[in-house]
């Protein structure tokens, strides 16, 4: 039996419809109180709604809340607040034209005793929390100039202001960098021993281990177990808990005969304009066969979105460099330019340029290769639906229909759908940026898996990717990139942890 006085808040038959999707299920959910409780499961599975529900965002669901044994409910996040109950987003929540600063503290402005807003507090105090997450970032700075990973550690700083009793984070280190994880960890230490619960979502299962007092299974909208003596548990018994059964967790590639060359850069070089550092990236080489599955490793800052941004011409102004197609010279200036010379790219930050979230799934799917499902010169609705029909299944997107808005998707069926609109543009050469970020460890082996047939098929692929084994798993050929150039390559012969690592960090 659980003791009582353990749990501070408590969710009791809570059931969450959204039109004809059923979200949640009758899920209960026990929170302990100053302990780190991990909710697990698949991609689509209810984690974010069921957050949503504690947290004021959705008001209207059947069940009861219960907080120190107290039954509650919240109309909004503001209420929730005041409760002791704050959230950090899957998707960022941050205002782009805004400072840091007027993000953390926007609806809860300081004012000074004169009754004018105390900019020089909100300042320093944003100062104070950025440093807890050891983030060096000027509080001014406009969130439109901050990276993703930048962005989540905003969003972090702007949760750990309240002096919450239960922290919620969704997803808090799918874009940030492995020495923020360790400060997030270290203040995830540092609140438990205020006794504040934390309620923490990751795909990454490896971290959850380092952190996790106990694992909460959620599928299918419905609670199937925990796990409370975490000391024992393996990843086996993680995966066994979100998926249901065991799944063979080892991808393994096929071996893909390389063609012709597809793609060779010359000397890729981004000036950095106005900084003391001259180059982002300088005197880049590399050429990629047809079949060929290229990473790009190195560590947060090392150039690498920037250096697939650069190829696919989002920053012609201020780069250099040849780049050769198919044995042909060509000029990249847009991404139109990018599109017609048989260029793909799935970007990072699948908010800002890769879905238009109040489209349908059909629509984005076949957004980048219009002319495929236009037919007499109209847009043909029955080949649209075809194409996303069929990248719905080869995917396995969770979803009701091809007709369901992108924002109506969870996290994860989000990305893939970026990923079928690219994939659906068949290009010649398709760079991939962090392809699995936010999908479940099931998904994954899928992904890893249409990358090797899309090679059988000739393209060539680029990918950048923050997980080593994922990159070993994957990759013919590794390029590993540190201060703005390539300091490394490897094969699958002499590719290990310890030497790409080494590289990364020269
Ligand atoms: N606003 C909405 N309208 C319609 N359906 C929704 C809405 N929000 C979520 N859903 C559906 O509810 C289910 C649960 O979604 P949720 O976002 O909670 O999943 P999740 O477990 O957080 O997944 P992920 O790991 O991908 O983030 C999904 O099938 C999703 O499509
Ligand atoms: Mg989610």
């Amino acid at each position: 039996m659980e003791n009582q006085r353990n749990i501070l808040l408590e969710a009791k038959n809570i059931t969450k419809r959204f039109g004809g999707v059923t979200a949640l299920d009758s899920v209960n959910l026990n929170v302990h109180t100053g302990k780190v409780n991990v909710i697990v499961g698949e991609n689509g599975a209810g984690k974010s709604t069921l957050m949503k529900i504690l947290s004021g965002v959705y008001p209207d669901y059947e069940g009861q809340l219960f907080l120190n044994g107290e039954e509650v409910s919240f109309g909004n996040p503001k209420d929730a607040m005041k409760k002791g109950i704050a959230i950090m987003h899957q998707e960022l929540n941050l205002i782009p034209y805004l400072s840091i600063t007027e993000n953390i503290f926007l609806g809860r402005e300081i004012h000074n005793t004169f009754g004018i807003l105390d900019s020089k507090e909100m300042l320093k105090q944003t100062k104070s929390l950025l440093e807890r997450l050891d983030c060096h970032l000027n509080p001014k700075t406009l969130i439109s100039d901050l990276r993703v990973g930048e962005q989540q550690l905003v969003e972090i700083a702007k949760a750990l202001l309240e002096e919450a009793k239960v922290v919620i984070m969704d997803e808090p280190t799918s874009a940030i960098s492995d020495s923020e994880v360790e400060s997030l960890f270290r203040i995830i230490d540092s609140l438990k021993k205020q006794n504040v619960s934390i309620l923490y979502i990751s795909h990454k299962l490896d971290e959850l281990f380092l952190i996790a007092d106990r694992f909460i299974g959620l599928r299918d909208g419905k609670t199937v177990g925990t796990i409370e003596n975490v000391e024992g548990a393996t990843k086996d018994d993680l995966i066994r808990l979100m998926v249901g059964r065991d799944i063979k967790n080892k991808y393994e590639k096929d071996v893909v005969k390389l063609g012709d060359d597809v793609l060779s850069v010359e000397n890729i070089s981004l000036r950095n304009v106005g900084s003391k550092l001259k180059y982002i990236i300088k005197d880049i080489n590399f050429t990629l066969k047809k079949g060929e599955v290229l990473g790009i490793f190195g560590l947060m800052g090392a150039g690498r979105t920037e250096l697939l941004e650069t190829i696919f011409g989002l920053h012609s102004k201020v780069m250099s460099g040849r780049i050769v197609i198919d044995n042909k010279e060509v000029k990249i200036k847009s991404v139109a330019d990018a599109i017609k010379n048989g260029l793909g790219l799935v970007p990072e930050d699948r908010k800002e340029d890769g879905l238009v979230l109040q489209m349908e799934i059909s629509k984005n799917t076949s957004m980048a290769s219009i002319s495929g499902v236009v037919k007499n010169g109209f847009l043909n609705h029955k080949l649209e639906t075809e194409l996303s029909k069929k990248y719905i299944e080869a995917l396995k997107i969770k979803t009701p229909s091809e007709k369901q808005l992108a924002k109506n998707l969870s996290g994860g069926n989000q990305q893939k759908v970026v990923l079928a609109k690219w994939l659906a543009t068949k290009p010649k050469v398709l760079f991939l940026d962090e392809p699995t970020r936010g999908i479940d460890v099931k998904a994954k082996n899928e992904i890893y898996h249409l990358i090797n047939n899309l090679a059988k098929e000739g393209l060539g692929i680029v990918v950048v990717s923050s997980e080593l084994p994922e990159i070993m798993a994957i990759s013919d050929r590794i390029l590993v990139l540190s201060n703005s150039k390539i300091s490394g390559e490897f094969n699958q012969e002499n590719a290990s942890e310890e030497n790409i690592m080494q590289a990364a960090t020269l």
